[in-house]
């Protein structure tokens, strides 16, 4: 066995599910992500922060290939993106993506919702398909809601169904990327919830989001961005309680304090 497998098993003994290795991407002029290296292990919820416009979405957007980039690799499972087809289309279920915006589709039910991706993309049988998303909406919480429209739904309810839709695919990661944003106040802490037990179950996640109460809670890790760049990384309770930056020493006061 040469040096090199060797090493690569390694690797894969330590669980690392997605690799970002020297990852940069331009938006014409503007350097959007600049060397960004972020490993995240398996079973690990890292949550990302810093302020608008550092690339944090962009981040979350290339990771499923919604953004190509221009150098560096990613990896999910050892494996490299996959440009296109079919190939794309199954990486698209591996790494479930929930968003600001819900992102439902508005003319099928909230059940159809749950089982669609699972028949097109997994090749799941209708039966089956069916009680999965019940499970899934149980799960969520919003099980009385299966045969409803989406615009029927409250906002906090509609990102549970998200989240239970991306779950249906069965996903190595789940990316969140400010999934509390567009919500009202009351309904933030019942999406919370469910991404909390989410975490508690295992679920590696990539969480985009300023409920820092989540990220001290939920976090193993906190990357936090600013201009296109990991400025720092730390545990939860290293980053907020002794920030070494500048930048989010500064970031956190605004957010904290106002
Ligand atoms: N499709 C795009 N075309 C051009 N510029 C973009 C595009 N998407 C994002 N940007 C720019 O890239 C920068 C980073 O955006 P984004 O990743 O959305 O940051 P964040 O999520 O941290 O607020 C911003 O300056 C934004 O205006
Ligand atoms: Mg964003």
């Amino acid at each position: 066995m040469t040096e090199v497998s060797v090493a690569k098993e390694d690797r894969a003994a330590n669980g690392e599910l997605v690799v970002l290795k020297s990852v940069n991407k331009h938006f014409g002029a503007l350097h959007v992500l600049q060397d960004i290296d972020l490993t995240i292990a398996r079973g690990e919820v890292v949550v990302v922060i810093g302020p608008s416009g550092s690339g944090k979405s962009t981040l979350c957007r290339t990771i499923n290939r919604l953004e190509t980039i221009d150098s560096g690799s990613i990896t999910i499972d050892g494996k490299p993106l996959p440009a296109e087809g079919k190939a794309l289309a199954r990486l698209r279920a591996d790494v479930g993506m929930v968003f600001q915006s819900f992102n439902l589709f508005a003319h099928k039910t909230v059940l159809e919702n749950v089982m669609l991706g699972q028949i097109k993309v997994r090749k799941v049988d209708k039966a089956k398909a069916e009680e999965k998303a019940r499970k899934l909406l149980d799960r969520v919480g919003v099980a009385s809601q299966a045969d409803k429209y989406p615009a029927q739904l409250s906002g906090g309810q509609q990102q549970r169904v998200a989240i239970a839709r991306a779950l249906a695919m069965d996903p190595k990661v789940m990316l969140f990327d400010e999934p509390t944003s567009a919500l009202d106040p009351e309904m933030i802490n019942e999406v919370l919830e469910v991404m909390q037990q989410l975490a508690r179950d295992g679920m590696t996640m990539i969480v985009v989001t300023h409920e820092m109460g989540f990220a001290r809670s939920a976090a193993n890790r906190v990357v936090f961005m600013a201009d296109g760049r990991i400025v720092e990384e730390a545990v939860p309770d290293q980053f907020f309680s002794n920030p070494r930056s500048d930048r989010a020493k500064d970031f956190l006061s605004k957010i904290l304090h106002h």
